[in-house]
């Protein structure tokens, strides 16, 4: 065992992962490592792997686990994540979790997943809005902006993801089922798994994860 700690967020696209991620990472101390949040990034940039992720993230599939991998492994090797990370949206295969399990060599880690039903998951994806400047996420119905297409936090520009057009949403939530949905079986067996209702209140949502994290890590 080691006192590095890895707390990994599981659950569908638009479960709310992102938006715990940002309070849990701040209450923990722990860098928020999301491998959508660092393919945005490429794509943004444009850089070579940013442009090997676009045809897939557009059309709601999962990137290829070799590119993930590198990405990933890459990033928390960096020195922020040297007392452990928060994973959002990795690992989302069952590879991924086998190459990410080979890696941990002793930390203590938990599984936490986000139960949201499908019925909800559209449009939460829908009325999504994501501040261009500080990546704040917010959402036309359930958190509007005080002024229409602006940050409540900085001011920035809001806009909408790509891939949270309905069609798309539709079929990551099929991939989510076929690739993502097995891990939670994978985490079970390890006795790592904790289960926290995401379709409550965002501030019900965090309390209920912290006292999922009580002795967990
Ligand atoms: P990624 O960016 O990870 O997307 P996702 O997993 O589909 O999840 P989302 O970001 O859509 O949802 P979320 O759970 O973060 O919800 P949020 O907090 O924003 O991945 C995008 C793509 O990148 C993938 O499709 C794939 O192509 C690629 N990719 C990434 N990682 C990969 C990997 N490991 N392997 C392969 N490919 C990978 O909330 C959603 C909305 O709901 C917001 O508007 C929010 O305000 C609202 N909301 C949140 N909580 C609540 C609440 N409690 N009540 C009401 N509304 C709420
Ligand atoms: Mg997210
Ligand atoms: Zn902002």
């Amino acid at each position: 065992m080691t006192d590095r700690r890895v707390v990994i967020l599981l659950g569908p696209p638009g479960a709310g992962k992102g938006t715990q991620a940002v309070r849990l990472s701040e209450g923990l101390g722990l860098p928020h490592v999301s491998t959508g949040d660092l393919f945005r990034e490429n794509l943004s940039k444009s850089t070579e792997l940013g442009l090997r992720a676009k045809g897939f993230m557009e059309s709601g599939k999962l990137v290829p686990d070799e590119l993930v991998l590198e990405m990933l492994f890459d990033r928390v090797s960096k020195p922020d994540c040297a007392e452990g990370y928060l994973l959002d949206g990795f690992p989302r295969t069952i590879p991924q979790a086998e190459a990410l399990d080979a890696r941990l060599v002793g930390e203590k880690t938990v599984a936490l997943l986000l139960e949201v039903d499908d019925s909800l998951i559209v449009g939460r994806a829908a009325g999504r809005l994501l501040c261009k400047s500080c990546g704040n996420i917010q959402h036309l119905e359930f958190s509007p902006p005080a002024k229409e297409g602006v940050c409540d936090q900085c001011g920035g520009e809001l806009h909408r993801r790509k891939d949270d057009e309905p069609d798309v949403v539709r079929e990551r939530l099929v991939v989510y089922h076929e690739q993502t949905a097995p891990l939670v079986g994978f985490y079970e067996n390890k006795g790592l798994l904790r289960r926290v209702k995401g379709d409550q209140s965002p501030d019900a949502v965090y309390a209920d994860l912290l006292k999922n994290l009580e002795g967990a890590v």
